[in-house]
């Protein structure tokens, strides 16, 4: 028997419960002797519910229980989730978690505590929801070295980016609000639509991937508060995608990692992966390629993830397992800068002579027009660099939207 503690009792906490509670037969098989949670720790009363029997308000509880080996810290947010996962670590007890943030920000440093107190810091949830991504990195795809990984790695805005694709005309708004009561929207859904929530993720893998640390703040990001409805009819006019890819990869120039939106080409394994879904392609120098996909956010499938942590803690009881994630100096980051790609640019229609000078080397551009748009029209850009891009732009003046193609 070993005994668990469960820190917040929100969409990941109750599916984690749940899941326990549904599978417990299996889970104590797999983890080679019977899990108990002994605590539930959240400010909150759940009249009525099942959790009450093991409700605590009191962290003090959980901390000064020696029979609490395995910490679930399913929080969210840095404070206090910083400070009680470092203090259990401290106490000798292993802590998993889906909390992408913390991981992101102070994972090397609570690895490092937990490697000086013999125990584990697991965070398979935290990157791609119930995908077991993490694991397959540290564990499965450890012959290779491994040189691109580009993931659609946030569920509430490929749900946004699907839903306006197959309903023509509904609103952003309307579509976050449903990713929201769904529960796979952050509590600021400015991380998901902002795409800061990806970034951390892209930053997890890559840090896995490489070694040293990749600080989330030092990748590109950009959203999809800018995409439209018009923008996703342009791309279906193409036959193409708007995803939201987060890319880590080694070049000559070294490593780069950002997240943007793209135009996807169908025959590319992300085009299809469509709403809360998400997907983790790995190149490897031995394996090739590789997709993981599956769902990316909600109660379940992230609390699927949480618990097969708690099941390989139970596991590894006494024992440190390997992470790739190892050195403490951080990653210097190659620049984006010389990123050679086609680019889809709507403008205004008078624009068009301009453009045709500016934009393309013989003076002709092809336009695309969606009929009903009649004061714009789009055009696809020869491969440019960002900054021959920008360059351009400068001379254009302003265009109504861009996106590049992937
Ligand atoms: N808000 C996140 C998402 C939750 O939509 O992917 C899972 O990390």
């Amino acid at each position: 028997m070993i005994k668990a503690a469960i820190l917040g009792y929100g969409t990941v906490g109750s599916g984690v419960y749940n899941v326990l509670n549904s599978n417990t037969r299996l889970v104590n098989e797999r983890a080679g002797r019977e899990i108990e949670v002994k605590y539930v720790l959240d400010l909150r009363d759940f009249p009525g519910d099942p959790v009450e029997k093991q409700l605590t308000h009191e962290f003090d509880d959980i901390i000064n229980d020696d029979e609490v080996k395995i910490v679930v810290e399913v929080m969210g947010g840095l404070h206090p989730a910083f400070e009680f996962t470092k203090r259990c670590l401290e106490e000798g007890k292993n802590v998993c978690t889906s909390n992408k943030e913390l991981v992101a920000e102070h994972g090397l440093e609570l690895m490092s505590v937990a490697r000086e107190n013999d125990v584990n810091y697991f965070f398979e949830a935290s990157c791609g929801g119930g995908i077991p991504i993490i694991r397959a990195l540290n564990d499965c795809l450890t012959a290779d070295d491994i040189d691109q990984i580009t993931g659609i790695l946030n569920g509430t805005t490929n749900f946004i980016l699907t839903e306006m694709a197959e309903n023509p005309g509904v609103s952003f708004g309307k579509t976050l609000k449903q990713a929201q009561k769904k529960g796979f929207a952050e509590r600021d859904p400015g991380a998901d639509i902002d795409a800061y929530d990806p970034a951390r993720k892209i930053a997890i893998l890559s840090s896995i991937v490489f070694g040293s640390s990749v600080d989330y703040k030092d990748v590109y990001t950009e959203g999809i508060r800018g995409i439209t409805s018009e923008d996703i009819r342009y791309a279906a006019t193409l036959g193409y995608a708007i995803k939201l890819l987060a890319e880590a990869k080694r070049t000559e120039e070294g490593i780069r990692v950002y997240v943007a939106p793209f135009l996807v080409d169908p025959a590319h394994p992300l085009y299809s992966v469509n709403g809360v879904m998400n997907a983790v392609y790995v190149h490897g120098n031995m394996l090739g390629d590789a997709v993981f996909t599956g769902a990316g956010a909600g109660s379940l499938p992230t609390a699927s993830a949480v618990v097969a942590d708690v099941i390989d803690a139970a596991r590894h009881d006494g024992k440190r397992a390997y992470c790739g994630w190892k050195h403490d100096e951080k990653l210097v980051l190659a620049s984006n800068d010389g990123i050679r790609r086609k680019n889809l640019v709507r403008i205004y229609t008078e624009d068009e002579g301009k453009a045709n000078k500016v934009f393309s080397p013989d003076g002709f551009l092809d336009t695309i027009s969606l009929g009903e748009l009649e004061d714009e029209i789009a055009f696809i850009t020869p491969e440019l660099s960002e900054e021959e891009f920008d360059n351009k732009v400068r001379a254009f003046g302003k265009v109504i939207s861009r996106i590049r193609f992937y």
